[in-house]
């Protein structure tokens, strides 16, 4: 099933449910749309050392949300299930969910924030600490981020620190969550000293991910979001790189069968690198952070004015320039990664440029705190991430400064 990705060993379940169809693999490179409508719902088993996550995509699933939680928690007494969602979201899909615990029994409060990276702070943290404790929600209550990855962090990391921890349930609502943020337990809030800085690592038990959510979101959001699957493709999948460049103009217009098999391989190349190095100890799961030192830079310094997949792009190209110029990766390579960020409308120059010594300062400032030397995430060749030591800041200074020009 997964034969395309390149980690050899994986720990990740993945048992797509079928639907009326073939269940053997078909060649991504062959594919056809008839095809990938052989998987409009399918779901994963990612297996943590102290946690199961339940990975459930499914049209509609909001809607079955309750009975899906009752089955992954399987308690004799219903929980308390708190919904955290944002003011964008929650007047779309909160009274769904709220309706779908409902009908499994199962009581429900919700909480909403405001939209966007801001919220993303200890301060709307506190708040929802406050509310958690007037409220008296207990231990075995359960946690449900309802929105894109700002809200599945900042829930995430309330679910990671509440009571010392209780359960988490997350239901994606943007291309960002669905195929990236949703999976492998990484749970944060922003400070003014940097990006994600306070954060833990906390398995969410169940991911219901809806892909018709997607028809409400924007499309700079949609854009965005692909940017992570081009990383994926990138660090694991030639043929998924394939595939992209295959389906523009079908992920574009938001076809449900080819948004669920993005989704789906997206999942299984994530699944598996956060399977097999859950807390990024073992040099596997820091491959996920393609394009992010310096895109995680511009996200910062231009003041989260920019979605985060956005700075990504630029970062991608940044790195796929850089590992050009260090030798390591050919030219037409890196002209391809460019033409297809381009073609899904991704950034492929920074509008406002930045100055450079800030870049580069906050790149250096965020490898003090990680207390390590420059380590950057390069390319060799589509599918073939490598890490490299001491990259020196005139090649990181040129990398970046061809975003400008
Ligand atoms: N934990 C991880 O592993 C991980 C991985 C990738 C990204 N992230 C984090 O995720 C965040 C970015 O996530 P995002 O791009 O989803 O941003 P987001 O959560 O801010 O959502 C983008 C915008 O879309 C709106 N929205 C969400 N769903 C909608 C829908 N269905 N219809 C209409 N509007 C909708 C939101 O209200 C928001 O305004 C960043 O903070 C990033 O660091 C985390
Ligand atoms: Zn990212």
């Amino acid at each position: 099933m997964h034969s395309f990705l390149r980690f050899p060993g994986s720990r990740a379940r993945l048992s797509p449910v079928v639907i009326g169809g073939n269940p053997s693999p078909v060649s991504p490179r062959t594919q056809t749309l008839k095809d990938v409508t052989i998987l409009e719902m399918f779901d994963l088993r990612l297996e943590f050392a102290d946690r199961t996550t339940q990975v459930v995509v499914r049209t509609n699933v909001l809607r079955d949300v309750g009975t899906l939680i009752r089955e992954a928690l399987a308690d004799a007494v219903p929980p308390l299930v708190v919904v955290f969602t944002d003011d964008r979201v929650g007047p779309l899909y909160n009274d769904t969910v709220r309706d779908a615990l409902n009908r499994a029994g199962l009581a429900s409060i919700s909480h909403q924030v405001p939209a966007g990276e801001v919220s993303k702070n200890l301060a709307v943290a506190e708040d929802i600490y406050r509310t958690l404790a007037d409220r008296e929600v207990s231990r075995d209550a359960v946690i449900l981020a309802l929105g894109g990855g700002v809200v599945s962090d900042l829930a995430g990391f309330v679910a990671a620190t509440w009571m010392r921890g209780v359960r988490f349930v997350i239901c994606p609502t943007t291309l960002e969550a669905d195929l990236d943020a949703s999976v492998g337990g990484k749970t944060a809030i922003n400070i003014p000293g940097g990006k994600n800085l306070v954060g833990a690592f906390h398995q969410p038990v169940l991911v219901a991910v809806d892909p018709t959510c997607l028809k409400t979101l924007d499309m700079r959001d949609v854009r965005a979001g692909l940017a992570e699957s081009v990383k994926h493709a990138l660090i694991a999948s030639p043929d998924f790189l394939d595939w992209h460049e295959d389906n523009v103009e079908r992920i574009i217009a938001l076809d449900q069968a080819v948004l669920t098999e993005l989704i789906r391989r997206n999942l299984e190349i994530k699944g598996d690198v956060v399977t097999r190095d859950a807390k990024e100890q073992a040099d596997v799961r820091v491959m996920l952070n393609l394009g992010h030192t310096i895109g995680h830079a511009i996200e910062e310094c231009c003041g989260y004015a920019m979605r985060h997949g956005e700075c990504v792009s630029l970062g991608l190209l940044a790195a796929c320039r850089l590992s050009h110029s260090m030798g390591l990766l050919a030219g037409p390579v890196v002209s391809r990664v460019e033409g297809l960020l381009k073609r899904f409308g991704l950034p492929t120059m920074l509008a406002d440029p930045i100055d450079t010594g800030r870049i580069l300062a906050t790149i250096r400032k965020d490898k003090k705190v990680q207390q390590r030397e420059s380590r950057f995430v390069l390319l060799e060749d589509v599918g073939r991430p490598i890490i490299r030591g001491n990259v020196g800041e005139p090649a990181i200074r040129q990398a970046y400064e061809s975003l400008l020009r």
